[in-house]
């Protein structure tokens, strides 16, 4: 497969990107502690804006939604003015960013909220696993099942941050239905047990998050919103008892909106079985693949029409040149996995583009 393909423009709904290598978002607890983005982070987007698309790291769109320390915000007036100052810079090098709105609900500490508060989840299931707080490694609590008439609350925080993006000056924003946070804590059964409205079936687990989508496109225009979901990563202690019919509702739940994409988390080398072309026609609109896809996987995807683009990640995350060095075949960098979460410049916006190195 000739991996030009990459290298074509293409259009997810009101965004035109110049190739189809995107990068993935990426925590990477470089914020200041109030969650503001620092120049740090502008000078790591900026190295990175010749991606078709930047999405930005999961940014929490409540207090009360926060799930790691030093990871950004979009609910004070100090979070849209730094992120201001990332978009002007991917702008000013050329780029486009979306940023990747998220609740944590029970991935998440008291010591990390508000007044101490439980933090929340669709019904009281604890997950496995720990919690890095200012005071060490915490075991995860027993979430607070949220009532249905505190739901609202949550949606109604998903549509300010949406608001605030856009006033910040991104491209568009995209809802992080994945890896076990609030969202997908709903979309999948481990973590959703409710028996009213919004649990159950898949169509009702999907409830939530059709709130969340309705609720933001109506701030930006179905065209400028997309939506990443994870079906089978077992990540924050997530299960689902059938997740291939699942994500095929759940994907058929968001056909009617007109999304900009869907972005789907399904490894690259699992070549059998694939779920994504069946969601991608559910869905009927644009898909980004995504999960360990290098250049002849990811020119396989587009070509076999599984997907319109591919997200990288931990290439990205250690190639700021990532689209030229797959377009040359060139060397990449070797990623360091001790820098990926907290500190410094270290690892975030010193890894050479490949101009530097020769
Ligand atoms: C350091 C790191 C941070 C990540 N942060 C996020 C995130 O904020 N939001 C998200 O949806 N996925 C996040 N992921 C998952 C990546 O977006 C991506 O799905 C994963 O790395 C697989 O893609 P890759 O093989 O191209 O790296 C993160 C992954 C890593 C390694």
């Amino acid at each position: 497969m000739n991996h030009n393909v990459l290298f074509e423009p293409v259009r997810l709904g009101g965004v035109e990107l110049p190739n189809r290598v995107l990068m993935a978002p990426l925590t990477r607890q470089r914020a200041a502690s109030d969650g503001t983005p620092t120049e740090l982070i502008a000078k790591h987007y900026e190295q990175r804006a010749s991606a078709g698309l930047i999405i930005a790291e999961m940014t929490v769109v409540s207090p009360f939604g926060r799930a790691y320390l030093n990871a950004p915000g979009m609910y004070q007036d100090s979070h849209r003015e730094g992120w201001r100052r990332v978009t002007e810079a991917v702008h000013r090098a050329g780029g486009r960013i979306f940023s990747q709105l998220a609740h944590a609900g029970r991935i998440s500490h008291p010591s990390l909220l508000p007044r101490n508060a439980t933090p929340m989840a669709p019904s009281a299931v604890r997950p496995a696993g720990h919690v890095y707080t200012s005071s060490g490694k915490q075991p995860y609590v027993t979430p607070h099942a949220l009532e249905v008439g505190e739901i609202a609350g949550v949606v109604a925080e998903f549509a300010a941050a949406a608001r605030m993006a856009k006033d910040a000056g991104f491209d568009g924003v995209e809802l992080h239905a994945a890896n076990g946070y609030l969202i997908d804590q709903f979309l999948r059964d481990g973590a959703n047990q409710r028996t009213d409205a919004y649990g159950g079936s898949a169509e009702k687990r999907a409830r939530f998050l059709r709130e969340v989508v309705q609720a933001v496109v109506s701030v930006w225009g179905a065209g400028h919103v997309g939506v990443r979901m994870s079906p089978f990563n077992p990540f924050n202690d997530m299960s689902d008892s059938n997740p291939r019919e699942s994500f095929a509702v759940f994907a058929g739940a968001l056909s009617a909106f007109g999304l900009a994409y869907l972005h789907v988390i399904e490894p690259a080398g699992q070549s059998e079985g694939r779920l994504t072309p069946r969601m991608r026609e559910l869905f009927g609109g644009p898909v980004i693949g995504n999960g360990g896809f290098d250049t002849k996987a990811a020119a396989a995807a587009i070509g076999s029409g599984e997907a319109e683009a591919i997200a990288f990640g931990v290439p990205f995350l250690a190639n700021p040149d990532l689209p030229a060095r797959l377009a040359g075949n060139l060397p990449l960098n070797t990623p360091d996995s001790s820098t990926f979460y907290g500190g410094g410049a270290r690892g975030y916006i010193d890894y050479p583009a490949y101009s530097q190195i020769v």
